[in-house]
């Protein structure tokens, strides 16, 4: 499944979002992570989502539908050292907020990078995520970079400091949005997450 993408608004304010009527995949982790790379790999679409070299191309919490039943969102990346603070802690306070408010968040998958050792960013994001229950996944990226070994030692060092954090570690998935790794097997979670 996943047949007809389209965009549907950019938002600032959680609560200008869509009314939340079905259920919503978000794509959240470190500024050029991804994000947006992944969900154009996995609608099949070049420019669906707007990405960039440079960190910092998505700012606003951008909602597509996918075949009229589910929603994903395209999420600024938190992280990214050049914007000036004001602008950091406005994105810092719109994720948040969206993430706290939103009723009908199926899943966040947050995005790490399969080439770096576990970093503390992401970890304590993951923490914060963790003590408001939300639904998390894990999505390594960029694995066509480095060995699947190399890609393998970075999961398992992930995977160790999670547990740390948590008591059972979350579901997650190696993907590529270079070689479409992992993109059946993200669909089929999305598809058995998707309640009608
Ligand atoms: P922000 O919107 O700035 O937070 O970034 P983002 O997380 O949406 O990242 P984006 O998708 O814009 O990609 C950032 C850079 O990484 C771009 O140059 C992409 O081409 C590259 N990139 C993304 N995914 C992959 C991947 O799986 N493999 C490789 N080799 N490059 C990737
Ligand atoms: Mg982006």
């Amino acid at each position: 499944m996943l047949k007809n993408a389209r965009f549907l608004v950019s938002n600032t304010d959680h609560r200008k979002c869509p009314a939340p009527s079905k259920p919503e995949f978000a794509f959240i982790g470190r500024s050029n992570v991804g994000k947006s790379s992944l969900i154009n790999m996995l609608t099949n679409h070049k420019h669906l989502a707007k990405i960039s070299g440079k960190p910092g191309k998505t700012q606003l919490i951008n909602h597509f539908s996918i075949d009229d039943r589910w929603f994903m969102v395209d999420l600024p990346g938190y992280g990214f050292a050049k914007v000036n603070k004001k602008l950091k802690a406005d994105w810092d306070k719109m994720i948040r907020a969206y993430l706290t408010e939103r009723e009908n968040l199926t899943a966040v998958f947050v995005l790490v990078d399969s080439r770096l050792p576990p970093q503390k960013i992401d970890l304590e994001f993951i923490q914060w995520c963790g003590q408001l229950e939300l639904p998390l996944v894990l999505l390594f990226t960029k694995a066509d970079k480095q060995s699947q070994s190399k890609t393998a030692e970075n999961v398992h060092l992930f995977l160790d400091e999670m547990e740390k954090l948590f008591v059972e570690a979350p579901e997650f998935f190696v993907t590529s949005a270079v070689n479409r790794q992992g993109r059946d097997e993200l669909i089929q979670f999305i598809e058995e997450n998707v309640t009608e």
